[in-house]
């Protein structure tokens, strides 16, 4: 039997309730193909273990890491540890150590998911972020000088590279191949005079490589107005490390929310173990009262069976879920229901028992 081996960091506040409704499903799967199951490995890594350590994760972490078939990972950050510390020692670490250069964060409108835009057909709201996810806005170089001193200031560099831009780019024209769709580029060249032409320079030349796909391109304050008033537009969107993280709450808000949003860093490449998580936090206004959403584990944990060669799996358990949203009666607080985290785990897990007829 094949065995594959998931290191699992549960992390901080709602991050452990979320992961273990993941790992349920997965092991659904499993037990219901019968031909591989999942061995996880918990490392209790996160702000408690910061608290007693004095570090996020052990100076070898990415080590220990780096032989596992894929992370699951929870969510990082709760009050007490600083932010930029918490964030920076494990999770964006990992990102950045396993070079998981691609953040793939699916925003579609499942039906039975709420949704605030009016006048908006629910099949518009289906794209695909690529969201950069190794360099530009989050490349950590910079400086902090004259600390105290009425001439105090900081720089924050933006790194963007040509092998960083091409991959990414490359990597967002060969996605919409397969699917037969468009790809927008958003940028914001009118304002940051080096890295966003340069990123537009480099858009232009890739798509050139791609005569038959067509190539959209928009400024990213446009591109969140379009966004909320017309996301038919919107297929495959590449676009930076901040941009994509900001528009991807924002297509969380137009997609269901938080509790719907799911991400993977994938390092396409096979050379390091890719990661899949929520995109959302650790919610420390709601953690440890069983009211976290944990559907966006899920869809992470369905990401992760598509990275392991399982798509039609990974498929069934997005409809699984759509199945618990239609449904409507195993819902969490924040979809107007009263079910805990892991009663709405359970549901999915039904739902999916059954498209996979157990
Ligand atoms: P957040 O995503 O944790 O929460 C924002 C809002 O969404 C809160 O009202 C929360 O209750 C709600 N929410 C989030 N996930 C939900 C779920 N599954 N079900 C129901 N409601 C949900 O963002 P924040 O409050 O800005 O950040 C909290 C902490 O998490 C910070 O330390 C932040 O740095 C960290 N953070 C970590 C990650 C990550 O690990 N990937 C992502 C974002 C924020
Ligand atoms: C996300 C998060 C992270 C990011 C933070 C917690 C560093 O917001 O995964 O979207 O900005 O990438
Ligand atoms: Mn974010």
């Amino acid at each position: 039997m094949k065995i594959y081996k998931i290191a699992v960091i549960a992390g901080d506040g709602i991050g452990p309730d979320v992961v273990a409704e993941g790992i349920k499903t997965l092991d659904c799967v499993a037990d219901s193909d019968g031909g591989f199951r999942f061995e996880y490995t918990y490392f209790p890594w996160g702000c408690e273990y910061y608290l007693r350590e004095g570090r996020m994760m052990p100076e070898d972490g990415l080590e220990i890491l780096k032989d596992f078939d894929a992370i699951f990972l929870g969510a990082v950050g709760y009050p007490g540890v600083p932010d930029h510390i918490s964030l920076r020692e494990l999770l964006l670490k990992i990102r950045k150590g396993f070079d998981q250069y691609v953040n793939v964060r699916p925003v579609r409108l499942l039906k039975g998911a709420p949704c605030p835009l009016k006048n908006v057909n629910r099949e518009d709201i289906n794209m695909i972020f690529i969201r950069e996810n190794s360099e530009g806005e989050y490349s950590g170089e910079g400086g902090w000088y004259n600390e105290g001193t009425p001439e105090e200031y900081v720089h924050q560099t933006g790194v963007f590279t040509r092998k960083g831009c091409e991959r990414i780019m490359t990597y967002a024209f060969e996605l919409a191949k397969k699917k037969g769709w468009s790809v927008t580029s958003v940028s914001k060249g009118n304002a940051l005079n080096y890295s966003m032409v340069f990123w537009d320079k480099i858009f232009h030349e890739t798509a050139a490589r791609y005569p038959d796909i067509p190539a959209h391109e928009y400024l990213v304050d446009a591109a969140a107005c379009h966004m909320v008033q017309d996301p038919g537009r919107f297929q495959v969107v590449v676009t930076s490390n901040l941009f994509g993280d900001i528009l991807t709450d924002l297509g969380a808000a137009i997609a269901g929310g938080m509790g719907l949003a799911a991400g993977a860093n994938v390092n396409p490449e096979g050379a390091f173990p890719s990661m899949f998580e929520p995109i959302h936090g650790s919610a420390p206004d709601i953690a440890g009262q069983g009211k976290a959403n944990p559907m966006a584990a899920i869809w992470s944990a369905s990401q992760l069976l598509d990275h392991l060669g399982y798509e039609e799996y990974g498929a069934q358990m997005i409809e699984s879920i759509q199945d618990t949203l239609m449904e409507g009666k195993e819902l969490t607080a924040e979809m107007g229901g009263c079910a805990t985290t892991s009663q709405t785990g359970d549901a999915v897990c039904r739902h999916l028992a059954r498209r996979l007829g157990g």
